[in-house]
């Protein structure tokens, strides 16, 4: 199925569940379509081919990013929860895209400390409580000149607030803000000239 087609289908679905779901471990909780198009737009002028995503849910993110890879490109996704991976891989298989998506089960807690290799793009977008204890992983995976992206920056910015100032603080970073979605703080390896 076209992949235009199946993202209609999940931003209705998504949309739908998460207004009844009371249980927030079911809500789906997707990124908006602008901040879709907006990582489309990031991931083609990076001219990124390996992706690392925090947070699947049922892989409308992961699918975002997986289109405007190159054919050779890899998004590698992490999802604790085994029912959304489950539906995740489905939503995956009515694409043509399953072949760039390789999908870990587990909690990315456990599974960053056997991640090997370097991410052009690290995508944030799981539990905000654990993200500082994710970022020695961020700083060993991300490699220079690399962007790593964290959502919700407006909407719990309190929440983010440590975690955004760590490398706001680190000369190595260039950082900024963008208002799109709920908010995407985006983090470039790679020092400005002075
Ligand atoms: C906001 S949703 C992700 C939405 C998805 N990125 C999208 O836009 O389509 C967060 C997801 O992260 C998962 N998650 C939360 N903490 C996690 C962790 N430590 N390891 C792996 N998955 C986690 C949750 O189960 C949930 O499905």
């Amino acid at each position: 199925m076209k992949f235009q087609k199946v993202l209609n289908e999940l931003e209705q679905s998504g949309a739908q569940n998460d207004r009844i779901q009371t249980d927030k471990s079911k809500k789906y909780l997707n990124i908006t379509r602008d901040t879709g198009e907006f990582f489309t737009v990031l991931v083609k002028a990076t001219k990124a081919k390996n992706i690392l995503e925090l947070g699947t849910s049922n892989g409308y993110s992961t699918l975002w990013l997986a289109s405007a890879l190159p054919e050779n490109g890899t998004v590698t996704t992490i999802e604790r929860s085994e029912q959304k991976a489950k539906e995740a891989k489905a939503n995956f298989e009515r694409t043509n895209l399953l072949e760039r998506i390789q999908l870990l089960i587990g909690n990315a807690s456990d599974l960053l400390n056997d991640l090997k290799g370097e991410f052009d793009i690290i995508f944030l977008d799981a539990d905000r409580s654990a993200y500082i204890s994710f970022i020695p992983h961020i700083l060993r995976l991300l490699k220079s000149g690399g962007i790593m992206i964290c959502d919700n920056a407006f909407s719990h910015e309190e929440e983010l607030k440590e975690f955004m100032e760590f490398f706001i603080n680190r000369s190595e970073y260039t950082t900024c803000l963008v208002p799109v979605g709920k908010g995407e703080f985006i983090a470039c390896k790679g020092k400005l000239p002075c």
